[in-house]
């Protein structure tokens, strides 16, 4: 796995545009010397624009959370993985759970968009993955995982230093204040992994893969994350709209 960790701040659709841009600045203060991780932040698709001027010079890298797989036409309401880039985008979540839950969107979409990013050969595409608690409760967990990466990732050719970050977001872990047991997040990383090495071989899964957990993180329990086995990382939600909480997950997970 490649050596950096990545925290990734999906701030979904929280902030206005004020608020989004006084958050952002705040975070690049917080990150101005920062070097032992990576961190992406994702505002809203409308202030992507806005906050790419912001953290242009700082620490701070700029993604999306969500793309459509054509690259122009007649889409209504739709953006391309091109565009994303020319707003300053390096990476961008795809098949987050609130989307397949409320927008419906299928293997197949998810599919068809990861290809689309990897198009590019600029962007980066962050796939969450992770079982439902019916799913969990039925002891279906590994097999849902491994299908929901050969859904999105099966005949996808990953080459030169393309990076795929794969989100292991468990449903009924997000947002609910309770993360999973960390060992259970090992498991499951772990899983995830002989997966990644089953259709892309070690030596791709080391160099363009980074596994990373999503679900109730926060300043507290975070500490119990950092030194699982392949643990690339973190997708945060609640935690990544507070700039001091989030600084002490960043510093704690890449100590
Ligand atoms: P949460 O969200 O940290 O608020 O649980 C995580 C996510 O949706 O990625």
């Amino acid at each position: 796995m490649l050596a950096k960790k990545i925290i990734i701040a999906n701030w979904k659709m929280n902030l206005n545009l004020s608020e989004t841009l006084a958050l952002a600045k705040k975070f690049k203060e917080k990150f101005a010397g920062f070097k032992e991780g990576e961190v992406v932040i994702c505002p809203s698709t409308l202030t992507l624009d806005h906050v790419a001027k912001i953290i242009k010079t700082g620490k701070l890298k700029l993604g999306a959370q969500n793309v459509f797989w054509e690259d122009k036409g007649a889409y209504t309401g739709e953006i391309s993985a091109d565009m994303l880039v020319e707003a300053g985008c390096e990476y961008v979540i795809i098949g987050h759970s609130e989307r397949r839950r409320y927008l419906f969107e299928n293997y197949e979409m998810i599919h068809k968009k990861v290809r689309a990013v990897l198009e590019t050969e600029k962007l980066a595409p962050i796939v969450c993955i992770g079982e439902t608690i019916e799913e969990k409760e039925s002891d279906k967990r590994d097999f849902v995982l491994v299908e929901q990466l050969q859904q999105a990732l099966s005949g996808i050719d990953v080459f030169g230093n393309q990076q795929i970050i794969i989100a292991y977001e468990p449903v009924w872990a997000i947002g609910t204040g309770t993360a999973i047991e960390p060992s259970e997040a090992e498991y499951a990383h772990k899983i995830i992994k002989l997966a990644l090495n089953d259709m892309f071989g070690m030596q791709v899964v080391s160099k363009n893969f980074r596994i990373i957990y999503g679900g109730s993180i926060n300043s507290k329990n975070v500490k119990k994350f950092a030194d699982l086995e392949d643990m690339n990382g973190l997708l945060v939600g609640g935690v990544g709209l507070k700039a001091d909480d989030f600084f002490k997950v960043v510093k704690e997970i890449t100590k």
